[in-house]
Formats: C-alpha cells, sequence, structure tokens
C-alpha cells in the first residue's frame, strides 16, 4: 500500500515525465520547421519514450493499490535559438528529472517502502543513459562546424533511431 504523500509524489512523476514527452515533442516541431527531419525523428523517439516512463508510472501506482490522478502539463517552449540550444535544454532536462528520481528516492528509503525503492532502480539507471545520450549528442555538435556537411550527417544518423518498447522482463 502506498502512502499519501508517496502516492501524491509519485502521480507528480506521471505529470512530470508526461510534460517531457512533451517537451520533446515540441522540439520535434522545431527540427520539422528548420529542415532536419532525422532530428525531428529522433526527438519523435525521444518524446514515445517518455510516455513509455509515464506508463510505468501509471502502471506501478494502481499496481499497488494507489489512486493515478493526472495533473495539469504545463505548455513547453517553442522556440530555441539552435540545435546546440536544443541539445543543451535536453541535457538540463534530463539532469533535472534524475534529481526528481533521486527525491523519490529519498522518500522510498525514508518510508521505508522497499517495493517502490525497488521499482525506482530502473529510473535510477535509466535517468544514467539519458543524460549520456543527450552529453554525447551534444558534444558532436560542439565539436563540428555546424556550416558544413556535419550538420546532415549527424540528421542521418540521428534519423535512424526508432523507439521499441523492452520487452517484458528485460526492461
Ligand atoms: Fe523519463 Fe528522459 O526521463
Amino acid at each position: 500500500m502506498l502512502t499519501q504523500n508517496m502516492q501524491k509524489s509519485l502521480n507528480d512523476q506521471i505529470t512530470a515525465e508526461t510534460y517531457s514527452a512533451y517537451l520533446y515533442l515540441s522540439m520535434a516541431a522545431y527540427f520539422e520547421d528548420q529542415g532536419l527531419p532525422g532530428f525531428s525523428a529522433w526527438m519523435k523517439a525521444q518524446a514515445q519514450e517518455e510516455l513509455f516512463h509515464a506508463m510505468k508510472f501509471f502502471n506501478f501506482v494502481n499496481d499497488r493499490g494507489g489512486r493515478v490522478l493526472l495533473g495539469a502539463i504545463e505548455q513547453p517552449p517553442t522556440e530555441w535559438a539552435s540545435v546546440v540550444d536544443v541539445f543543451q535544454a535536453t541535457l538540463d532536462h534530463e539532469k533535472h528529472v534524475t534529481s526528481l528520481i533521486n527525491k523519490l528516492v529519498d522518500l522510498a528509503i525514508e518510508e521505508k517502502d522497499h517495493a517502490t525503492n525497488n521499482f525506482l532502480q530502473w529510473f535510477v539507471g535509466e535517468q544514467v543513459e539519458e543524460e549520456d545520450t543527450a552529453g554525447q549528442i551534444l558534444n558532436k555538435l560542439k565539436l563540428m562546424d555546424q556550416a558544413s556537411g556535419g550538420l546532415f550527417m549527424l540528421d542521418k544518423e540521428l534519423g535512424q533511431r526508432t523507439f521499441v518498447p523492452p520487452a517484458a522482463g528485460q526492461e
């Protein structure tokens, strides 16, 4: 059974993960407008991954006998100064999400809620990957001369990403 405090915090995380999807979808729209379909495809896959994260929390709250209550989703930014700016914002956002996950773990430990702590460990690992991926793309972008063919090549590379939900038990 979840405490009221834990239920509220997990519900807030459903909202935060859904906002992440919305943010990345907004970035996808920006890239479409910039004529960068590969970057857009990458962001669309990222948005799908975030909805998958939201659903993991949704299902967990239900599995623990809690009540899912969805909150309001804020409007995401719609404009960025450059491609580098978008990936800097992505990395910053993922660092923020990591801090939210860490606070949830702190609460689970404080409440001696081992089941929630165990559930959250998947997200602890996932956030390491999320920050690493965004950081690597940001580094590549910073290193390349954006006026050259580098941006085109990276657009092609990122366009190959598709979101495949992990098979049950291999999440
Ligand atoms: Fe759901 Fe990008 O963390």
